[in-house]
């Protein structure tokens, strides 16, 4: 088989692609390590996606991860799949294994488990509010559950949210709840796990559902602050976060089960928002 890299290759496949994050990511990881690897980013046609991420594979790529809006249909590819990628319902982490197969994984809910842990602002028995109840909302249920989080998840499309806290109920305490009935609870956390910021809008949650100790949790990532981070500041959280830990956590968990080291997450975090204020 003739191999097309002349060095260990990893990539991302999206569509869009342009934006993503993770080669800067994952080229830092190498250089931390000292690691002859590299990690680029490939945009995907909609069309015949398998068989073009099956190509990179053929061609001596050793591992990949899947971003939208593929990461619900790269299953068959996978020989293998984790528990955690098959609960998601969701594949963002493929691994070229020795005997030549493919294992699918999913590593954004333990991603932003980690993250919450990292920041030390996640407890036990805590209340966890989700906003939205699509692939993202999907992703983090399971592993918050595990950690003995109670979940109640709420989104505009109200039966959506129903479904999904029916699906997840027999892993832990999660329920759904309408926007109206937001505030007969008190939350520890709220995520927005909405595709809002997307057409810049915010979902439209209750503002007294917000405290001063209230940790908001916005799962988008862009360098300003999203809309939803604002909301949430307007309205007196002192503790307002971004998805970048997120975002930074799932990749060192996808390089973790590649190189089998867990790579420095701060100093990974540290490195991206340096950059970041040196562009302004
Ligand atoms: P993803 O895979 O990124 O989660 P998705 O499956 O399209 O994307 O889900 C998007 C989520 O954001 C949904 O919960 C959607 O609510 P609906 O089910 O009612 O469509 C939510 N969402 C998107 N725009 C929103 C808005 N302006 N206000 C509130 N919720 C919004």
């Amino acid at each position: 088989m003739i191999n097309l890299y002349e060095k260990k290759t990893y990539a991302v496949f999206g569509n869009p692609i342009s934006h993503s994050k993770s080669p800067e990511i994952h080229n830092f990881f190498y250089k931390l390590y000292n690691l002859n690897q590299k990690y680029i980013k490939i945009y995907l046609s909609k069309k015949n996606f398998l068989r073009n991420i099956s190509f990179f594979f053929k061609k001596g790529g050793k591992g990949a991860n899947i971003t939208l809006p593929f990461k619900e249909k790269v299953f068959p590819l996978c020989n293998k799949i984790t528990n955690r990628a098959k609960i998601a319902g969701s594949i963002n982490t493929l691994k070229l294994l020795k005997n030549g197969t493919i294992l699918g994984d999913n590593t954004d809910g333990i991603g932003f488990l980690s993250d919450l842990l990292l920041k030390k602002i996640v407890k036990k028995n805590f209340n966890i509010l989700i906003i939205g109840a699509g692939g993202a909302s999907r992703g983090i249920i399971y592993p918050l559950l595990k950690f003995g989080c109670n979940i109640f998840i709420t989104n505009r499309t109200f039966h959506k949210a129903k479904i999904l806290s029916k699906e997840f109920k027999k892993f832990g305490n999660i329920e759904s709840i309408t926007f109206k009935n937001l505030n007969k609870k008190k939350f520890h956390i709220i995520v927005n796990a909405t595709s809002a910021e997307i057409s810049n809008k915010i979902p439209l949650i209750p503002e007294n559902i917000i405290r001063k100790e209230t940790i908001c949790y916005d799962m988008y990532y862009k360098e300003r602050n999203t809309n939803f981070m604002n909301f949430c500041i307007n309205f007196g959280s002192n503790n307002v976060f971004n998805g970048i830990g997120m975002l930074v956590n799932q990749a060192a968990h996808s390089f973790f089960l590649w190189n089998n080291i867990f790579p420095d997450v701060k100093k990974t975090i540290k490195f991206l928002t340096k950059k970041k204020k040196k562009k302004k």
